[in-house]
């Protein structure tokens, strides 16, 4: 069961240097019109002297700032990521300190690019089992450092950054109809294998490299089959109350294009934001609810479906009744 809950805060924070597809031309053999043509990329922010765990402090602490809550409040805290820094403490316990978080459940998760939907749920649910009053979810990547920039098809296709939201507690349930899933990556499509280590008892470890590999074209056709089935599934679920827009992890604006066009539904209803940032992996949906909000596109009132999917192979979705009061007038 998930606690009844209302998104109270949202917040991101991107890396200061912008990259763009003009700049990565000195560096692979590409051109900003194929990575634009292909994937909507324009640009993406990376780190420099910026990591995981600083950028998720500061989104966690910005959108606790933003709710008003207070840090003894906070019960849980989930976070999720694929490239942190730290094996231990998670960053989760990260945050919890950073932020000055008493006593709290701390735990991360990893889902691939569906981590924030994995987090998020796992949150709400947490919430339910544990009975606290708000929770912090965040999420946050640093996919520049496990990209073979050596490999022109994987390295224009990532960006770095975090994003965070804050579940309150609240008379009616505003985070409803959860899906997780997963099926086996039987092929292979999207790893990042970790160096093997040397023990006295292991003989010296191959070396292997930590860098994203990818099937592209096969996780485009993944990805366009259960982003489908999660949305029609979120559609069924709610046929009185049907979502009106719809924030889905951002990995390829063609990809999005691909299922506005077969399931018959507008590009309007669906953000995108992916020419500035690229693929976030699980901080791509918790960027553009931000900046969805921030941009007035959000607005109090709407039933915005959440949708993602990734490594695993993970998908999953939501839906958010918004009601932070509108950041802009549209
Ligand atoms: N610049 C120029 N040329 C390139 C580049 C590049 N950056 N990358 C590949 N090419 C070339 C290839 O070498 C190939 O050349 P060839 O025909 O001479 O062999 C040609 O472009 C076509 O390559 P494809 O891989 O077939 O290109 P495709 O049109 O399939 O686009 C892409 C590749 C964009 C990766 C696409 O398959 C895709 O979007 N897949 C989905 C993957 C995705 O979104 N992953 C996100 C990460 S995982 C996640 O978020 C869950």
């Amino acid at each position: 069961m998930l606690a009844p809950v209302t998104i109270a805060g949202v917040a991101k924070c991107v890396p200061e240097r912008v990259v763009t597809n003009f700049d990565l031309e000195s560096i692979v053999e590409t051109s900003d019109e194929w990575i634009a043509k292909r994937t909507g990329i324009r640009s993406r922010h990376v780190v420099i002297g910026e990591t995981g765990v600083g950028m998720a402090c500061q989104a966690a602490g910005d959108a606790l700032a933003m709710s008003g809550v207070r840090v003894e409040d906070v019960g849980v805290i989930v976070a999720c990521t694929i490239t942190g820094e730290d094996l231990t403490p998670s960053l989760a316990g990260s945050v919890q300190k950073a932020l000055g978080i008493p006593v709290c459940a701390a735990l991360d998760v990893s889902a691939g690019c569906t981590g924030f939907i994995y987090a998020l749920v796992t949150a709400a649910s947490l919430m339910d089992t544990l009975q606290k009053d708000a929770a912090i979810v965040v999420a946050s990547e640093v996919m520049t450092k496990y990209l073979d920039w050596t490999d022109r098809s994987t390295c224009v296709l990532f960006g770095d950054g975090a994003g965070a939201l804050v579940l309150r507690r609240s008379e009616t349930a505003h985070l409803l109809c959860p899906i997780l899933s997963a099926t086996p990556d039987t092929d292979d499509v999207i790893t990042v294998r970790k160096e093997a280590r040397t023990t006295p008892f292991t003989g010296p470890a191959e070396e292997i490299g930590s860098f994203i590999r990818m099937k592209g074209a096969d996780v485009f056709t993944y990805a366009v089959g259960v982003m489908e089935q999660t949305l029609l599934q979120l559609s069924g679920a709610c046929p009185d109350h049907p979502y009106t827009k719809v924030v889905p992890h951002q990995a390829n604006e063609k990809i999005i294009d691909f299922v506005v066009r077969t399931m018959g539904l507008s590009r309007e209803q669906f953000f995108v934001n992916i020419s500035n940032y690229a693929n976030t992996s699980s901080a791509s949906i918790p960027i553009a609810l931000s900046d969805a909000w921030e941009s007035g596109w959000l607005r109090a009132g709407d039933r915005v479906a959440l949708v993602g999917f990734g490594s695993g192979l993970t998908s999953g979705g939501a839906m958010i009744d918004w009601t932070l009061p509108n950041k802009k007038e549209n």
